[in-house]
């Protein structure tokens, strides 16, 4: 059998790398603390819980079994809009500028289907998320990586883009709050990718799926806040991450018309939507109360703290970040790179962090840890680190 050549092109799927690291070592009975990959551990809300299986048991919709897709609840997008709408002032067309997606990475997948020829060039934030990349590389395109680098606050420099590579790019992905720098943007840096856009003619793809997350009464802004946004940019949101719903799978992408209508078509000959009891229970996290979003964040809030205050004790000059649950910080000196530190990490303290290097060559130099574990776990996972580190200067 032959495998077809764009597989090739993938590198290794950086979380199941580290699964299986993890895998081993467990099996040699060591106690693993993973702090690698960016999933709650917190249970979905109740009232959540309970609208999906009211949803399903509900044998007044004759539907409730069928393709989600074909047989779309329309409230869903209505919800989606009117929760724009209060959270960022932003309009929305239901019918035409909101797209249901079998979660982020359904919608990230497959965007450059609906842009990328062989060939053509995707403007990519790196490090980053891997499946920009990734999506790119499978519809045969190229990506040109914009590093975001600390002393630019891990954003993009559009200036240091040539231009002929700019005119030449179809699409460009942002993400803020980041994954996994958690740097925030505002306004102002979103009004400059806009102009970035209609300058060269481009299509903004921002990835927002951390937008809740935030700590110390910090409110991210949407890129749809900018005058003109709609024009030249689509906005991916998930329900994962502030509702504590990854496996349930919905999301959603907003913006610009004619690009989700693109996406759209490609979605409709690739799945059949997202069962109809989960567009119900997401129209309740949407339109519910948020008090569920702001506990979650207390607790990330409290984790953050341990976490950032153990590591600067222990040598490192971290800010707390304002959002996500993650904190990115460099590795030690003394290391060749971030995969032999995770590597040193897991062997000696048996602790598992992500290296940098697995979101791109410049996330090389860092580690990230994820907040989505028990106080009591990331105490002893990050006091583990502290022990094993030593006389390491950092
Ligand atoms: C930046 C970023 N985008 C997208 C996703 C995918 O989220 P979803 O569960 O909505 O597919 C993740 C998940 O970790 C992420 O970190």
């Amino acid at each position: 059998m032959l495998r077809a050549q764009r597989l090739d092109k993938i590198p290794p799927y950086l979380f199941a790398e580290i699964g299986r690291k993890i895998a081993k070592a467990r099996a040699e009975g060591k106690d693993v603390i993973s702090l690698g990959i960016g999933d709650p551990d917190q249970p979905t809300p109740d009232h959540i819980i309970d609208e999906l299986v009211r949803a399903i048991r509900d044998g007044a919709d004759p539907n409730r079994h069928r393709y989600g897709g074909d047989l779309p609840v329309k409230e869903f997008p209505e919800a989606v809009a009117q929760w724009y709408q209060s959270r960022f002032g932003v309009d929305l067309d239901p019918g035409t500028e909101v797209l249901t997606l079998i979660g982020s990475k359904d919608g990230i997948a497959h965007v450059p289907w609906a842009f990328i020829d062989p060939g053509d060039v995707a403007l990519v934030p790196q490090p980053g998320y891997p499946v920009y990349n990734v999506g790119t590389l499978f519809a045969g395109g190229e990506s040109y990586f914009m590093p975001l680098l600390e002393q630019n606050e891990f954003k993009p420099d559009f200036d240091a883009i040539p231009s002929d590579v700019a005119d030449k790019a179809k699409l460009m992905w942002l993400c803020y709050p980041n994954n996994p720098t958690t740097a925030v943007a505002d306004l102002e840096f979103f009004r400059k990718a806009v102009e970035f856009a209609q300058k060269h003619d481009l299509l903004i793809c921002h990835d927002s799926p951390y937008s809740e997350n935030t700590f110390d009464g910090y409110r991210s802004p949407s890129l749809l806040q900018v005058e003109g946004a709609k024009e030249v940019a689509i906005e991916l949101n998930s329900l994962s991450k502030p509702y504590n719903m990854t496996g349930w799978r919905i999301a959603y992408a907003v913006g610009k018309a004619e690009a989700l209508a693109a996406l759209g078509l490609v979605k409709e000959n690739c799945d059949s939507g997202v069962l109809r009891a989960i567009q119900y229970a997401a129209i309740k996290a949407l339109t519910g109360s948020q008090e569920c979003v702001e506990a979650m964040n207390r607790v990330y809030q409290r984790r953050r703290d341990l976490v950032v205050d153990t590591l600067n004790r222990n040598g490192w000059r971290l800010q707390k970040p304002k959002a996500t649950f993650y904190v990115w910080a460099p590795i030690p000196e003394g290391y060749a790179d971030s995969a032999a530190f995770a590597s040193d990490m897991l062997d000696r303290a048996n602790v598992v962090v992500t290296p940098g290097r697995g979101y791109g060559e410049a996330g090389e130099g860092y580690f990230r840890i994820s907040l989505t574990y028990p106080e009591d776990r990331l105490q002893e996972a990050v006091q583990r680190i502290a022990a094993a580190l030593g006389n390491y200067t950092r």
